[in-house]
């Protein structure tokens, strides 16, 4: 097993059937060895620094109705809202004078908002902070679309794949989104010139360590510049409420994998890391992971955005999440930097 960590830390990559043995057989021993090999890896590239993000989630109507997620269309539970330009811009201010320089911009796929909608609040955003990152993460959209979005001053885009295995795809979704669309998107993101996100939920229904070895293929063939992975929360109104949620240990081992097949990669420590351990976030830093990306929605909206049951920080403003988590990674001897945090291409010997 220390051979197969070597040599994935070497090579930064193993074919698909190593990938599951290492998933399936690591004894917890060969996972503390990962996570030094891993912490290693991160120190040479990122030091002791932390990036952050302010996450505003503006939306949590969706059209999609993906069987795992809180804010299906189908959830007539779920009390739905949207933020206005004014809004956002708030969230913005706030997050800007609390040291934020990167905004990641989430929603449900809301039809609402027209792509002249989103153009207008990405131009609002850069003339107001021309120093700042933007991110989008509102799902698939044409080819035409991701490009007015980039022309008007996105940086960054996050679309998790959710699962590289196409009967698994299937198992999650409805037959209205497809793992080919899913990729397409995530292929026309990086032509365009975006820093493209991707990344899974570990422990969804249904999922095997085959289909995470093809999740970790399809993320080495892409070379992305994020990769957020969680583990599986089951939500109370949602078809998988009776499925037991994901490991928590296979979700830190997992952040360190990635972290050794891409040494440069931004690779965050998620809320849903957060939420399954109290102290996930910190551990997830110290497994490799170099990302926070704290709430900075109105409180009056945390809760509604509902993905799963039990998130964290629903409660807090954002000033209070960001000295949190400011503490929580002193915890862990690293500290949040103010800084866009772009990611910075690297040529690795072959
Ligand atoms: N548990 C964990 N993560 C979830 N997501 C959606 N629903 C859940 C859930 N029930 C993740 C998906 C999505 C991201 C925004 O949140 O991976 O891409
Ligand atoms: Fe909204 Fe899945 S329910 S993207």
């Amino acid at each position: 097993m220390k051979e197969l960590i070597d040599s994935l830390k070497r090579n930064r990559n193993l074919s698909p059937e190593e990938f599951a043995i290492l998933i399936k057989e690591m004894t917890e021993e060969d996972a503390l060895y990962l996570k030094e090999q891993a912490f290693e890896v991160k120190q040479q590239f990122y030091g002791n620094k932390v990036f952050t993000r302010g996450l505003i989630e503006f939306t949590n109507y969706c059209k999609n109705d993906c069987y795992y997620c809180g804010i299906r269309k189908s959830n007539l539970n779920a009390e739905r809202y949207r933020l206005s330009l004014e809004d956002i811009m708030s969230c913005c201010e706030e997050g800007y004078r609390l040291g934020f320089r990167t905004y990641v911009l989430q929603g449900g796929e809301d039809l609402r908002f027209s792509d002249d909608d989103i153009v207008k609040i990405c131009q609002s955003i850069k003339e107001k902070f021309p120093d700042c990152a933007i991110t989008l993460s509102i799902g698939e959209k044409s080819y035409e679309s991701y490009k007015r979005f980039k022309e008007a001053g996105a940086d960054r885009y996050l679309l998790r794949h959710e699962t590289a295995d196409e009967e698994h795809y299937k198992s999650l979704h409805p037959e209205s989104l497809s793992l080919s669309a899913r990729k397409q998107c995530l292929y026309n993101l990086k032509e365009l010139g975006y820093q493209v996100g991707t990344g899974f939920m570990v422990g969804s229904p249904f999922q095997t360590a085959e289909c995470i070895a093809k999740d970790l293929a399809f993320i080495k063939e892409l070379e992305p510049a994020m990769v957020g992975i969680g583990p599986f929360l089951p939500h109370h109104d949602t078809p998988f409420k009776d499925y037991s949620k994901g490991s928590y240990e296979l979700t830190l081992k997992l952040i360190a994998i990635i972290r050794l097949m891409i040494p440069n990669g931004l690779i965050p420590a998620t809320t849903a890391l957060g939420t399954i351990h109290p102290k996930g976030r910190e551990e997830g830093i110290s497994w490799g992971a170099n990302v926070v990306m704290p709430n900075l929605s109105p409180v009056r909206v945390r809760k509604q955005y509902e993905l799963y049951d039990n998130k964290i920080c629903t409660g807090d403003e954002a000033a209070e999440c960001r000295a949190c988590l400011q503490r929580r990674m002193l915890s862990v001897g690293h500290e949040i930097v103010t800084a866009r945090g772009d990611f910075i291409p690297y040529i690795f010997e072959a």
